[in-house]
This record gives C-alpha cells, structure tokens and sequence, in this order.
C-alpha cells in the first residue's frame, strides 16, 4: 500500500504508534508502513495485550526506532521510557484502540506503558478503535469517547462491517488511509485554516453516442495534491473531480462531475463560497456533438466519419469574470513547447492571478506520474521556474505562493 501524499517538508518528523489487542492490530503494520514510506520517524507501543496479537520484533523489522512494551523493562531510556514519546514525538496515533485503552485514558489510568505514556503526552492524540459493535456501542465506551473527544483528541472512528467475530455493525477499524490523514493533518500547520479552496481536477468525458466518448489522459493527481495539502493545511476544501481522480481525504467536499458543462455548473454554484480557486483540471474545449443514446454503426459512416464539436465553456475564465474582490485564481497551462511565453500568455487572458505552466509528454512532468517540473508567474511580476519535484511538493509550494497573492 503506498501512502496517498508524501511531503518532503514533513520528512523526519516522529509519530509514535500505539497498538492494542485487538484483532485488527495486524493492520498496525501496514499503518507503519505507510508512515515510513511517508518518510516518517516511528516508534511503537503495544499493550500487553497487542503482544498477544502482534509481536514487537515485526515493527522492529519495520524500522521503528523503539518498541516498548514493559514499563519495568530494563535497558535504554529506562526508568523514563514512559517519558521518551513526550520528549520526542511530533504526535501519538493510537490504532486499533481496544475499549479499555479508551478507558484507560479518560480515566487517566496509567497501569501499562502505552496508557501512561499518553498521560504523559502533551502534543496531539489521535485514537482509531476497533472492537466488537456491542463493547462500542456500550454507554460506558460511548462516554469514554465523548470524554476523549471533549478533551480534545481526534477521533477516527469505526466503520460500519463484518467484524472479526462474524458479527455487523460499528466497530471495525477505520480505513488507513484516513488515519494516515488525520495523522498527517496533526502536523501540519494550519495556516489555511478558515479559508476555502475550490478545486476542479481530473478530465472530462464528453459523451458522443451511447459508449464512446472524448476525453483526455489527465490523471487528476495534481489536483488532488493541491486539494489534500489545503486540507491538511486546516482549508475547507470544495473539490470538483473529473471522471477517474484520485480518491481524497473524507473531510474534502467533493462533487464528481462527467463533463465540462456538469464541472461548470458545479464549480460555478460553488464558487461563492470560496476564497480561492486553483483550477487543475484539463477541460475538454470541445464537446462532439452527441449521436444519441444507441451505439453508432460503422456503416452508417463509411470509410472515413467527420465529427463536429461545440464549445465548452472556459471555467477559469467564467469564473475569474465573475470573481468578487478578495477572491484569488491560479490556473495551470499544459504545454506542449513555449512554456513560459505560453503560459504568460494563458496569465493575461484569463485573468488568473497566478498560473502555473508545465510541460506534458516529459517523463518528469504532465498528466501521469507523481512528478511535475513547473513554470510559476503571477501578477505581480514574479516569475520562477522550479526543479523536478513531486506532485505533493508543488501543490504545497503553490499553496505558499497563493498565500502571499
Ligand atoms: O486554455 P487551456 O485549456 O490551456 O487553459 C488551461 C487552464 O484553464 C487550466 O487551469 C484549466 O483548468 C482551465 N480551463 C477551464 N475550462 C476550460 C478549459 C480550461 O477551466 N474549458
């Protein structure tokens, strides 16, 4: 499993992992995982009871730079051990967290390592729990949440499924994926907070008769980028996706569309609301002008078939018209040569405040890949062009520049 976003500017930066016994603390490993390929520093801490599920000599494989089991273990650290995660780690992420432990830390027990080394921790907590639908729907389990949620640590909570037990309901743990970024969101600043992003990102697929379309190769990751570092960054952000974009953080507001008039009229109806806009999506300009529902027939074309096209509507340039005061507008121009005359170009008439060129058909730039080499200028004169970079780095560096627009 690869992580969905890796920030070079979050690289190094310590998570500790606590780890429960619970049947769904094999996914604890894949969870590390996924930390380590984002380039974070872990450390681990198992229940007593974790050990009975997992055993700490997998995580140490894993590269965690401590394991900690025993809070009357000799060796490195000791006595202190219960100390060592307040000293160092960025934020404490408990997945799975077992009932007790819940119970543990809103009572503010500390009878083994894991539980006393969150008492002793003062950066943020973030707890995912697993466990039986009926132990989490107790009232004693719901008050301990409430409790924990009130004291303000983040809760992923379970998913509604089959449950190791054979039993359905509420219980299982939470896709890794969205403790991967409630986690991340922990470190990050959040300086986007209050302020709302519009997004359009991805293709369009114009329809032409009942099963062929026209569409584009853009794969929708640079706007998914753009859209997770915002949110991450503490933005509301409202996504409008083309068909086939990348999956995005739960909390990201997002409105599927299929063509550009549907990605038009979403991001018009929403544009109000935002403080900005960073328009990634590579829009069709032309819609083939639809055959109806059925498929159509080669021999009703013969050797050759000419297809007539309609205008689609330029989203950036409506909605940079319409703008009111404040609000701000990046564009991107996919290029194939001139790239800065080009882009400069695309800057003046549409009206963007920024814009942001790359060259597609690269093996480190365009549609596909994670990959991006850009061409920044914005109105104010300020131009850059910067190195080969991830698709994460630019939408982090881009969310940087809009800051300073
Ligand atoms: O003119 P061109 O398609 O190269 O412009 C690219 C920029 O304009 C991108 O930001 C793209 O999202 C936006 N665009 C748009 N609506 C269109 C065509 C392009 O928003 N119909």
């Amino acid at each position: 499993m690869e992580p969905p976003i890796v920030l070079s500017c979050l690289a190094g930066r310590r998570v500790h992992l606590g780890v429960c016994g619970s049947v769904a603390a094999y996914k604890a490993l894949d969870l590390m995982r996924l930390f380590r390929k984002a380039r974070l520093r872990v450390s681990v801490v198992l229940t007593p009871a974790a050990t009975r599920f997992v055993t700490p000599l997998s995580f140490a494989a894993l590269e965690a730079e401590a394991v900690d089991t025993d809070m009357f273990a000799a060796g490195e650290g000791a006595p202190f051990g219960h100390l060592r995660p307040r000293a160092v780690a960025d934020a404490f992420v408990v997945a799975p967290a077992s009932a007790t432990t819940l119970a543990r830390l809103a009572a503010g027990l500390a009878d083994e390592m894991l539980a006393a080394q969150a008492l002793a921790f003062s950066r943020p907590l973030v707890l995912a729990p697993a466990m039986n639908p009926g132990m989490w729907a107790n009232a004693a389990t719901q008050a301990n949440v409430r409790c924990l949620q009130e004291r303000g640590h983040s809760l992923v909570l379970p998913v509604l499924g089959r449950v190791a037990c054979g039993e359905e309901g509420q219980g299982r743990l939470a896709d890794l994926e969205d403790i991967f970024w409630a986690l991340l969101s922990k470190l990050c600043p959040q300086d986007m907070a209050g302020k709302t992003l519009l997004v359009t990102l991805g293709p369009t697929r114009e329809p032409w008769d009942g099963v062929r379309c026209w569409t584009n190769l853009s794969s929708g990751r640079m706007g998914a980028a753009v859209a997770t570092a915002a949110f991450l960054r503490g933005a509301r952000v409202l996504a409008v996706a083309g068909p086939g974009a990348p999956r995005l953080p739960g909390g990201v507001e997002r409105h599927d569309t299929g063509t550009a008039r549907e990605m038009f009229a979403a991001a018009r109806s929403l544009w109000p609301q935002a403080d900005a806009g960073i328009f990634t999506a590579a829009v069709a300009d032309y819609s083939p002008l639809p055959l109806g529902e059925g498929k159509f027939k080669k021999r009703q074309a013969g050797e050759s078939l000419s297809i007539a096209f309609s205008g689609n509507p330029d989203i950036l340039f409506h909605l940079a018209a319409e703008r009111r005061i404040g609000q701000k507008v990046v564009g991107f121009a996919a290029e194939t040569s001139d790239l800065e005359a080009q882009a400069t170009a695309k800057l003046e008439w549409k009206k963007a405040d920024m814009i942001v060129g790359n060259l597609v058909g690269g093996a480190d730039s365009g549609f596909a890949g994670d990959k991006n080499t850009v061409f920044v200028r914005d109105i104010h004169g300020r131009a850059e062009s910067w190195p080969v970079l991830s698709k994460a780095d630019v939408a982090w560096r881009l969310l940087d520049w809009l800051e300073t627009l």
